[in-house]
């Protein structure tokens, strides 16, 4: 390492000059795309303003495959009908390929960045139609030969879908679904497939490390394959493309598992807009820095394992300046461009483990009792108060404290808050001011919902929302408003336990804070501040059932 360092500033050939130098004394691999040849591909982004600065050093050294951050999309090759503009793309794909990179499409069909013209306005279902396999057939032949595969597809699925078995009840309202229907998915793969039969097409979508919107891409992906095993010769879908814009609350075992299970359709698998968010206002502390960067390693070890299956590696980013999140400071290169632990992490991830893991000791959950009884005044006065005040953002606005009883059928939870604004505008029920309750009722602490986990929310106006939708069944709730305070009394009957004496299970409760203007300002909990609550039971908190 030091020799190294004295033949070539680190950084400047991690940005791609000493070019030379580096051949000389190489022994390990020194960038990314080398030190994963025998694994997949690595990209990353480029726009149009990047092709000639030193963020496109970065891109050539490291990176094998580029995606055009934003110059494919509907938007811009066709934003009036029938009038294709290339001129930006062309540019991006020839450079790339003059520079001995790949090209991957994105994307054909979205609800975003996409002209109004095309699914909205009253456009027929035979119109929109129309419009989709043009636009899909016309960009898709005009790059045939030059770009290796296409996002086809993307984010079709909505967030944490209720009854991810339906996958057409799982569909996002995108002004595409709303326009054509359901059979608006294959018939854009369809259009795609004849326009190149050799370039591979992806369904693309965030948040995979969700189980439900993971479980909805697997029945979608296989319902659609198992319909059109042969068109031009194989499976009408090539591969699921893992998004990957993740935090460091993520947990790489929910990312384990949605690739195993999209493996397991015998699809090939890329991640495709790797970044790990981690800072605040364009800021990251030293910590911070390593966290991110344990996060990237633990990542890059699984993606490894799995690497026979995974076609590319792709970043959204370059570096932090750049970002479309860099507020968050996601990327593996700071804002001037030098590495950052990220880019050490994913460059050789058990070294980096090796260097960095410190013992964290791991958090005990916080432990409080449940009293048995139905609610009444004196039932209610024997029970524990739990403080709900624990903040999960930078804003401390409404919380409160909750009361716990039960008997062998139900819980009973009762919450006071105080502080809150009482705002339910916003469409997002979370958003609204609210509380919810979490229960893990065998204590199993996994990092997905099992049967026997669930979220229950109720606002102050007394409107319930369930997580997964299907567990209102015998929930009552009443509210009561007085000033800037209200009370929320939940009865959620357990679903698979007949609870007696002693037993423990998983529970924490949390207040959603809403501002004046009706948006999300702040969140308190019990004991679980890693955000993740709603689809990962391991840090809630934990409630002994006793009898006084
Ligand atoms: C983002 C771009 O990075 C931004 O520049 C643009 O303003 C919005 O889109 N998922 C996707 C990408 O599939 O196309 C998005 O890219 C990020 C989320």
């Amino acid at each position: 390492m030091l020799k190294r360092i004295i033949l070539c500033p680190l950084a400047a050939l991690l940005i791609g000059g000493c070019v030379k130098e580096k051949e000389a004394v190489m022994q390990e691999p020194q960038t990314l795309k080398d030190a994963y040849a025998d694994y997949f591909l690595i990209g990353n982004i480029v726009k149009g303003a990047n092709m000639d600065d030193s963020l496109y050093n970065i891109l050539t050294t490291h990176h094998n495959i580029a995606t055009a951050e934003n110059d494919m999309k509907p938007q811009y090759l066709q934003r009036t009908k029938g009038v294709f503009t290339f001129d930006d793309a062309d540019a991006i794909v020839n450079k790339a390929l003059s520079q001995g990179l790949k090209v991957h499409g994105h994307t054909l069909a979205w609800h975003q960045q996409t002209p109004a013209w095309m699914n909205q306005d009253g456009v027929s279902r035979d119109e929109a139609v129309a419009n989709l396999t043009t636009h899909a057939r016309t960009v898709v032949e005009h790059f045939k030969g030059k770009v290796v595969s296409w996002d086809v597809l993307n984010e079709a699925i909505a967030d944490n879908p209720p009854n991810p078995e339906d996958w057409k009840a799982s569909l996002r309202p995108s002004p595409w679904l709303q326009a054509i229907g359901a059979d608006y998915v294959e018939i854009v793969f369809k259009a795609a497939r004849e326009a190149d039969p050799a370039a591979k097409l992806y369904y693309n979508d965030y948040n995979m490390d969700n189980t439900n919107k993971a479980t909805a891409v697997y029945n979608m992906v296989k319902d659609i394959n198992e319909r059109n095993p042969d068109v031009r010769g194989r499976p009408l879908i090539d591969g699921i493309g893992m998004q990957g814009h993740y935090s460091s609350h993520t947990n790489p075992v929910n990312v384990e598992n949605s690739l195993q299970r999209f493996i397991s359709l015998g699809v090939e698998v890329s991640i495709t807009e790797l970044d790990i968010q981690s800072g605040e206002g364009g800021k990251q502390t030293d910590a911070q820095k390593i966290t991110q960067g344990l996060v990237y390693a633990a990542l890059f070890n699984v993606f490894k394992k799995y690497a026979e299956h995974i076609g590319r590696v792709t970043m959204w980013g370059t570096d932090d300046g750049s970002s479309w999140r860099k507020e968050a400071c996601p990327t593996m290169f700071d804002d001037s461009l030098s590495p950052k632990p990220a880019f050490f992490a994913a460059l050789d991830p058990d070294k980096f483990i090796a260097e960095n893991k410190v013992d964290v000791e791991t958090k005990e959950a916080k432990q409080s009792e449940a009293v048995y009884g139905t609610p009444d005044e004196d039932a209610w006065s024997q029970a524990p108060s739990i403080p709900i005040d624990s903040y999960l953002m930078a804003w401390q606005g409404a919380s409160g404290t909750a009361k716990i009883l039960w008997d062998e059928t139900s819980l009973y939870v009762l919450v006071n808050v105080n502080n809150a604004e009482m705002n339910k505008a916003n469409q997002n029920a979370y958003e609204q001011d609210s509380v919810e309750v979490f229960i893990d009722e065998n204590n199993g602490k996994t990092p997905f919902y099992e049967k026997d986990d669930g979220q229950y929310r109720v606002n102050f106006d007394n409107e319930a929302t369930f997580n997964p939708a299907s567990m209102s069944e015998g929930f009552e709730s009443q509210t009561n408003v007085s000033g800037r305070s209200y009370t929320v009394s939940l009865k959620i009957p357990f679903r698979t336990i007949t609870a007696k004496e002693g037993d423990v299970i998983g529970f924490d409760a949390q207040i959603n804070g809403a501002s004046a203007q009706g948006a999300r300002q702040s969140v308190a909990m019990w004991n679980d501040l890693s955000g993740s609550s709603y689809q990962d039971t391991s840090g809630l908190g934990v409630l002994k059932l006793v009898k006084r």
